[in-house]
């Protein structure tokens, strides 16, 4: 994959932040979703490239558009082939009320290079370039930032780990606070956490504990183009789920997926827009009839992070 998609693929990122900024703070999640996947899947037709959902809103049945299955793009004799794993909001509670965090999200890999993770949960820990190699999964809190702040050469209590903030993570915040590192709480948007850790600035050091399964791929796809590191295990809430992973092919149900499990190869692109401000990205601005936007995209072939900042026309959006 020499062509660098993610250039064009943060056109699709942003028309999907665009479209839904009319419901950020409206209390309506869902018609902030819909907002952000129409125009997700209209930008998608522009886009020459020969694409298959791989992680997207759902199984074909329970969602109308960018389903798991579905193929998209100009889909031309010569168009490249790609998986694609996306989310056309992720935090739609965080845009509907306004809050933290919120961005579109599009990841792309050769074919059969990302995990086709099904909707469950994921144990997860993420951190970045400096700390590659530095975490395991089933080591508690305490040694885990033990050895990341080896990593980094400073002491634990200069490191900060973002957790989502849920019942199911007290004794992990309380375990971190504990072994002397500061907790940044987020009321959502695990992807966004994981991400800031390998981007310079954000003072994010590590991300721990469980969220979408989804997200875990697309975190360590972004996690794959800045050379961070992750882990992630399923976390299965109840039998149905384990039935739905089984049919799409796990067989291992405690497997610790690594980065490049998750997502392989030096084809692994990313691009990701803001719809409300994060560590990372700043959300959509309306200014009377023109937007601005700013997006962050990468790929692992040359480990190249770009932020793209773009001024929108409102009334010349194609
Ligand atoms: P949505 O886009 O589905 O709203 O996900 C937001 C999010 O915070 C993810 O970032 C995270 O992985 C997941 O929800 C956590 O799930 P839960 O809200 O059930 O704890």
């Amino acid at each position: 994959m020499d062509r660098n998609l993610a250039l064009e693929a943060v056109r699709v990122t942003e028309a999907a932040a665009i479209n839904c900024t009319k419901w950020i703070g409206k209390g309506d999640a869902k018609a902030a979703d819909q907002a952000a996947v129409d125009a997700m899947r209209r930008a998608f037709d522009l886009l020459d490239i020969d694409g298959t959902v791989v992680i997207g809103e759902g199984e074909r049945d329970e969602a109308p558009m960018l389903y798991i299955g579905e193929k998209v793009g100009l889909r031309d004799a010569n168009s490249l082939k790609v998986d694609i794993a996306l989310d056309p909001l992720e935090c739609t509670d965080s845009t509907a009320y306004g809050k933290n965090n919120a961005l579109t999200v599009i990841a792309l890999a050769e074919e059969g290079h990302f995990l086709n993770a099904p909707d469950t949960y994921m144990d997860k820990i993420a951190v970045g370039p400096q700390a590659r190699g530095a975490i395991d999964i089933d080591a508690t809190p305490a040694e885990n930032l033990r050895e990341i702040a080896k990593a980094y050469k400073c002491e634990i209590a200069e490191l900060t780990v973002v957790i989502l903030e849920r019942e199911r993570h007290n004794k992990l915040i309380s375990d971190v606070r504990g072994a002397g590192a500061k907790v940044k709480l987020i009321s959502d948007g695990d992807v966004s956490g994981a991400i800031a850790t390998a981007i310079s600035g954000t003072g994010i050091h590590a991300m721990m504990g469980t969220g979408g399964a989804p997200e875990g791929v697309l975190a360590a796809a972004a996690l794959r183009c800045t050379g961070g590191d992750f882990r992630g295990r399923l976390n299965f809430r109840n039998e149905d789920e384990k039935v739905r992973a089984t049919k799409m092919g796990i067989t291992d149900f405690g497997k610790i997926y690594t980065l490049e499990e998750l997502a392989a190869g030096d084809g692994v692109m990313f691009a990701a827009t803001g719809v409300t401000n994060g560590d990372m990205l700043k959300g959509v601005r309306v200014y009377g009839k023109t937007l601005q936007t700013s997006s962050i995209v990468m790929r692992a072939k040359t480990g190249t992070i770009r932020f793209v900042d773009a001024t929108h026309h409102l009334e010349r959006l194609i």
